[in-house]
């Protein structure tokens, strides 16, 4: 783990405070007039995210691994150069990235108060039995009125970059079965449960395990939410598919990080670059992408 210390030395302020999170990950915390937020070294993960006053508007699991090699369960991991499994066929799903140790680069106050944190990952720093292209990748995450996570993915090697990838945002809702996701209304999608092609009629309402990933989706999700009496909003740039996910009751106890009542509180809505979608993507040498995701209340 880096040292806590070093780093509160070199990027620690009154809002940006570093500490050992579960299994003693190194772990940064921001704190201002909008809210708090925290994110793990380990995956460039955000953990949580709570607007001044509001209940949380991220989902972690309360058993959720925070061990070296296994993906978090919950906030919002960052799933590249894959989405789902691996298209070589040899690793887990969702890609290297959310298992890898991330470095600092900076933190700063914006003009407007806002706290901005920026991690760092290449393929120097991925395990050698991923095999890992040349490539970096920027994570920045800032807390103001919305928490804004932007990955920005550089093609620093000779050679095409092929990827795919998510922000895989978890979010915390009062009772899944009581909210409707708006936003994704006529859109098509590949449904990964039942193994069909469908066209979304109306608001999404979570009733069953649902696993869907919508094509040509660039707009703003809701969530709306009539227990908590919320609106979650989700606004995205560099996407054109979303993934809309709820384990339901069956493979809630499939999985072992995930409690067999949990699915009862979170929903996932995933700013995707899916290739079940055709949205996956090639960077020429040189070239650099970026997927954005901005989360806020109504
Ligand atoms: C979603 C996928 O994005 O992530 C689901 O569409 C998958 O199929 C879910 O089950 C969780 O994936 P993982 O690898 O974190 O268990």
């Amino acid at each position: 783990m880096e040292n806590i210390a070093d780093l509160q030395s070199r990027f620690g302020s009154e809002n940006v405070n570093f500490f050992a999170a579960a299994g003693d990950l190194a772990a940064v915390k921001l704190t201002n007039d909008f809210g708090e937020a925290s994110l793990t070294l380990y995956g460039a993960h955000v953990m949580s995210y709570t607007p001044a006053g509001a209940v949380p508007v991220l989902w972690m699991s309360e058993k959720s691994m925070f061990t070296p090699g296994e993906p978090i369960r919950g906030g919002i991991p960052v799933c590249w150069p894959w989405f789902g499994a691996d298209p070589a066929g040899k690793f887990g799903g969702h890609g290297y990235a959310r298992v890898s140790f991330w470095h600092m680069v900076s933190a700063a106050r914006t003009p407007a108060g806002e706290t901005t944190v920026t991690l760092t990952l290449c393929e120097k720093d991925v395990d050698a039995k991923f095999a890992p292209q040349p490539f970096k990748l920027e994570l920045t995450v800032t807390l103001g009125a919305a928490l804004t996570v932007a990955l920005k993915i550089y093609n620093t090697g000779k050679n095409d970059l092929a990827y795919s990838g998510a922000l895989h945002s978890y979010f915390n809702v009062a009772d899944a079965s009581a909210i409707k996701v708006l936003g994704l209304e006529d859109c098509e999608y590949s449904d990964k449960v039942i193994n069909v092609e469908g066209q979304q009629a109306g608001a999404i309402v979570i009733d069953r395990e649902i696993d869907r990933v919508y094509r040509r989706t660039s707009g703003i999700v809701k969530v709306e939410d009539p227990v908590f009496a919320r609106t979650i909003r989700i606004a995205k740039s560099g996407s054109t598919s979303t993934v809309v996910w709820n384990p339901w009751i069956e493979k809630s106890k499939r999985m072992p990080d995930f409690g067999d009542e949990e699915y009862h509180t979170m929903v996932c809505v995933e700013a995707a670059n899916a290739a079940a979608a055709a949205d996956d993507r090639v960077l020429v040498p040189g070239a650099m992408a970026e997927l954005r995701q901005m989360i806020s209340l109504s």
